[in-house]
């Protein structure tokens, strides 16, 4: 039997943390548009390869989040990523959520789907080397209204659903909490909504008797709006994210990684060493690192521009921001 808590364990190695290169075809196109790169499959494969293509990201990376496209496709080494990703001791993720829709209950919010079909897609994601899965749920906050009670708990049911789906197939589950930084809210607003989401969250994961061992939570830190003025402190980020994840995520938890959720890469970097300090402090009882896409990719892609002249320096961006995040995660 494959032993998920060792698997989910072995993903919190010191220093090491999982690159999430699993944007949808979507969000892929218009991540690449905005740097004029026109999104064909193939310069999808290359955008990858971009990233897991390079040197020694095997000292940074204990795990990459990649998207069922990628699956299929094979880097310059003429290797499937998959297994060039295993043969450099990375071990390869999948997403198994397939978006949003709009939630019935309430027309401004959305909810994840992907649960039906998802055992089936689950034994072929295994069977091309995936050891782990991510399901995200969103949460907009709106003034004191939004997200929703019913949007949390539909969101909670569905993540433990995914969550009991993926351990029965022999796969270690990532829940992700994405609570959106776009909006005015003030960042106290922020943990409130967080510790709704956890406490909703961890509670159905209870009922549903998902074993807590060999979960990892990806979650947003606890910060302001985008829209509001106030720029928070690394201190004043982590104090509050801290204290929503001490009040409501059980100890039992195999660890917490963190998005870094349109943070510019150098204030993801110093929000997430400022938590892991804090929770040092405090005797946090899980490992905590990174599962981070833009603030990874969005200096390299700047620098890239889609021409292959111009991988080595994107390369070499992404390795030195690499480098700083996992400082920020280094005991
Ligand atoms: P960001 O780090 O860009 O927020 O992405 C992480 C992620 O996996 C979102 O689902």
């Amino acid at each position: 039997m494959t032993d998920l808590v060792a698997i989910a364990r072995s993903l919190f190695a010191p220093g090491k943390g999982i690159l999430a290169a699993d944007e949808s075809v979507h969000s892929a196109t218009t991540r690449l548009a905005a740097y004029g790169i026109a999104a064909t499959p193939e310069m999808r494969r290359q955008y990858r390869d971009l990233f897991l293509g390079a040197e020694n990201i095997e000292q940074y990376l204990s795990g990459a989040i990649l998207f069922e496209e990628t699956l299929d496709q094979k880097g310059d080494d003429k290797k499937l990523f998959a297994s060039s990703l295993s043969l450099r001791g990375i071990a390869p993720g999948i997403k198994v959520d397939l978006g949003t829709e709009p939630f019935p209950e309430s027309a401004k919010e959305l909810i994840t789907s992907g649960l039906i079909g998802l055992p089936e897609r689950l034994e072929k994601y295994k069977k091309q080397g995936s050891v782990f899965t991510k399901w995200r749920a969103v949460y907009r906050i709106d003034g004191d209204h939004l997200p929703s009670p019913q949007a949390i708990h539909e969101n909670a049911k569905r993540l433990a659903n995914y969550a009991k789906e993926v351990q029965a197939a022999g796969l270690v589950p990532i829940v992700e909490t994405d609570v959106l930084i776009e909006g005015k809210h003030s960042r106290s607003r922020s943990r409130m909504v967080l510790e709704q989401v956890f406490g909703a969250l961890f509670s159905v994961l209870a009922e549903y008797a998902v074993d807590k061992a060999s979960v990892i939570l990806k979650t947003a830190m606890a910060l302001s709006g985008s829209e509001n003025q106030k720029k928070d402190s690394p201190e004043e980020a982590a104090e509050d994210t801290l204290a929503a994840l001490l009040g409501h995520v059980p100890r039992q938890l195999a660890g917490i990684v963190f998005l870094s959720g349109g943070q510019e890469p150098a204030q993801a970097t110093e929000n997430l060493a400022a938590i892991c300090r804090l929770a040092r402090e405090k005797g946090a009882p899980w490992p905590l690192s990174f599962s981070y896409a833009r603030a990874l990719q969005d200096e390299a892609l700047a620098l890239w521009k889609g021409k292959a002249e111009n991988v080595p320096a994107a390369r070499e961006a992404f390795l030195e921001r690499l480098a700083k995040i996992s400082a920020a995660v280094s005991p």
